[in-house]
């Protein structure tokens, strides 16, 4: 997909769908009982200025806010912000490939679920290293996969789903990949955020619970991009052999569980002369 019709696609997605990642990642919880909006907060206590880029309707600026950092939120997503603005967030429309800040005008940089969507993601890079002061630290997460190997959960189930669904319909119902590869491994961030002047990049991965009932884990799958683009009739058919096969992973208390992993990526842009 080219680049403006990448950003299109994300206009009309979260237009149509207001708050979806924040609806649906508030409710998730690591083994310690973190969110992880809460883990890419506490990865850059101390900092002053926070950007948080691709900040979707404020939630993380709500929470960064409380923790009393200065936020600052950037989306292209005009539908999102106007929420964000109802949090009081500050928040400015624009295009995280041409960021409208001053150069070292934030301590630090957070970025949700959105970093390993973009297009021309070098100049994302470039951008955020002119943004931050030198020493500044930019944190992410990242989505993981769930991988094909089968660990009776609900992802992994409805990427089998989808799969067979997309291989039955026709080309212009299939979502062409969004991002950049690089961004799914630590090796891959360590040449594109290296390149732009950040120093190695130090990676986790965290299993985020979503389990929950039937109607919980079908909220929190279909929420994916790839369900946009499918036609009334194939999204409907995927409904009905989820919800045909999903309730045989049930646990004993009901709940089907849902593993979502995520990757923790910090690094600090590097000091001029090191
Ligand atoms: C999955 S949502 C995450 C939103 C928010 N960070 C959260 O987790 O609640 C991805 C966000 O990235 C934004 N986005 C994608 N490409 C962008 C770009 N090039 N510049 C600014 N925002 C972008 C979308 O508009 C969307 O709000």
């Amino acid at each position: 997909m080219t680049r403006s019709a990448q950003e299109t696609f994300f206009r009309a997605f979260h237009a149509s769908h207001p708050a979806a990642t924040s609806r649906i990642f508030s409710g998730g919880q690591n083994t310690g009982g973190r969110s992880s909006y809460e883990l890419l907060r506490d990865e850059i206590a101390g900092a002053g200025r926070v950007l948080d880029l691709a900040c979707g309707d404020g939630f993380l600026l709500d929470l960064l806010a409380a923790a009393g950092h200065q936020a600052v939120g950037l989306d292209l997503s005009s539908t999102d912000l106007a929420l964000a603005k109802q949090r009081s967030a500050t928040v400015v429309e624009g295009r995280a490939q041409q960021l409208p800040f001053a150069d070292h005008a934030f301590d630090a940089g957070v970025s949700h679920m959105a970093f390993m969507l973009m297009t021309d993601i070098d100049q994302v890079a470039a951008e955020l290293a002119r943004v931050l002061r030198p020493g500044g630290q930019l944190s992410l997460v990242l989505s993981g996969t769930s991988g094909t190997a089968d660990r009776g959960e609900a992802r992994t189930l409805f990427g089998k789903l989808l799969r067979e669904t997309l291989s039955e319909v026709p080309a212009e119902q299939r979502l062409s990949p969004l991002g950049d590869k690089r961004t799914r491994t630590r090796a891959g961030l360590d040449e594109i955020l290296g390149a732009a002047g950040f120093g190695p990049v130090q990676w986790r991965t965290e299993e985020i619970d979503f389990s929950g009932s039937l109607d919980q884990v079908w909220d929190f799958v279909s929420s994916v991009y790839n369900l946009f683009p499918l036609s009334a009739a194939a999204s409907s058919a995927l409904k009905t052999a989820f919800y045909t096969e999903a309730p045989a992973l049930a646990r004993p208390d009901g709940r089907i569980p849902l593993v979502f992993p995520i990757h923790l990526a910090s690094t600090r842009t590097v000091h001029k002369g090191q």
